[in-house]
């Protein structure tokens, strides 16, 4: 089959991470006699620096024109003193906002053989296996009107969700759960917010139209307390753009590292694929990252842009027998002497594995 990929690695970690899920889905291709075609864009604070502006109108026409995009990450810290608007972070939300996904999928695993890594009791941990659900294109995000007041010294942003764009990403999570353990928990501030009232009541209508399916309701302070305290208790978690934002990174540590966590974004003209993790200036150009969740991300990629399920799980099951046999990014080492491996090591890892899975 003929997949076109657009490639925005971004800032940071980005370039590093994206070069191996890239090399992962070339080989793919290669194994499974198909035909992917990648291209290259700049976005974030390498497109502030080549053209000015965070995102191009280059790359979002080469965007709208491919199946999917793949994105590193984006955000460097010279650019922190400039305004939202113009910051490399501006570019993520407008690609977003033009590509029109909607729905933010964030698994969080406990994968058995890292149950060392979290510092949740591996009894806690145990059998976790849940999806975020993540509203992606409204709230506080998008929200306006929306400013920072120099002479009031007064700033203020609008948390704004309409039923229509409630109604929609519920049913992505319903889908979901009808075919996992069909159970919905939907989060929200409903007993402060109007958005979150709404929210609630929407979610509850969604729900008739998926009899099989449980839902069930949380405040998203205790829901952030339950999901350290008892993570297999979740399945489908549907929330809004800022909760799932906090409460997705707050899943790392059932997992035992960000750099674990990938993220695919449907609903929209084309499909927006994205490790959870940021640019992480603090370990970028060294080697240090963690690739593991970019090739989870490029097997979001297969599964949900190509149709390429078996694919998809044959680099799962790679990233698997990886770290069954031992090999740890620096991220996944937790007081442990085991060699640390850096990014490209990791991903040749994963290469080899996957050689090992698909046959010839
Ligand atoms: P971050 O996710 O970049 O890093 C948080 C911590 O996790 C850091 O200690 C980092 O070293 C570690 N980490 C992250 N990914 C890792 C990986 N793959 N391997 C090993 N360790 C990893 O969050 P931050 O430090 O709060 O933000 C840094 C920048 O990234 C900011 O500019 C922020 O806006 C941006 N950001 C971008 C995205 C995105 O592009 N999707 C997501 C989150 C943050
Ligand atoms: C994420 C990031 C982004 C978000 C930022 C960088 C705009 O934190 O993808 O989780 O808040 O959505
Ligand atoms: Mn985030």
């Amino acid at each position: 089959m003929k997949l076109k990929v657009l490639v925005v690695a971004g800032d940071g970690i980005g370039p590093e991470v994206t070069a191996e899920a890239v090399r992962i889905l070339r080989t793919v291709a290669e194994l499974g006699g198909h035909d992917f075609e990648f291209r290259n864009a700049l976005i974030g604070g390498a497109a502030i620096k080549a053209h000015g502006t965070p995102l191009p109108e280059s790359t979002l026409e080469a965007a709208l024109e491919s199946d999917a995009v793949l994105l590193g990450a984006v955000g460097s810290n010279e650019f922190n003193a400039l305004p939202p608007d113009k910051r490399p972070e501006a570019g993520l939300l407008q690609i977003r906002q033009a590509l029109g996904g909607y729905g933010n999928l964030r698994p969080a695993f406990a994968w058995p053989s890292l149950a060392v890594n979290s510092p949740l009791k591996p009894e806690v941990t145990d059998g976790a296996d849940i999806i975020f659900v993540r509203e992606l294109l409204g709230g506080l995000y998008f929200g306006t009107p929306r400013e920072w007041n120099r002479e009031t010294n007064s700033a203020y942003n609008t948390m704004r969700y309409t039923r229509d764009e409630i109604v929609r990403v519920a049913r992505v999570a319903f889908e979901l759960a009808a075919s996992r353990r069909q159970k919905v928990t939907s989060v929200d501030k409903a007993n402060v917010l109007e958005t979150s009232q709404l929210w609630r009541a929407t979610v509850t209508e969604v729900a008739k139209e998926y009899p099989g399916i449980a839902l069930d309701h949380q405040y998203v302070d205790s829901f952030a307390m339950h999901l350290m305290n008892i993570p297999r208790n979740f399945d489908v978690v549907l929330t809004e753009n800022l909760f799932g934002d906090i409460l997705s990174d707050e899943a790392a540590v059932i997992t035992g590292s960000l750099g674990m966590l990938p993220s695919a974004t449907v609903g929209g003209k084309v499909n927006l694929y994205e490790p959870v993790h940021g640019s992480a200036p603090d370990i970028a150009g060294k080697g240090l990252a963690n690739p593991l969740g970019a090739i989870l991300t490029a097997a979001m990629l297969l599964r949900h842009s190509a149709k390429l399920e078996q694919d998809a799980l044959a680099i799962e099951t790679a990233v698997r027998k990886v770290l069954e046999a031992g090999y740890r990014t620096a991220d996944l080492v937790r007081g442990e002497s085991k060699q640390k491996l850096t990014t490209q090591e990791m991903g040749q890892k994963v290469f080899e594995a996957l050689n090992e899975i698909i046959d010839r």
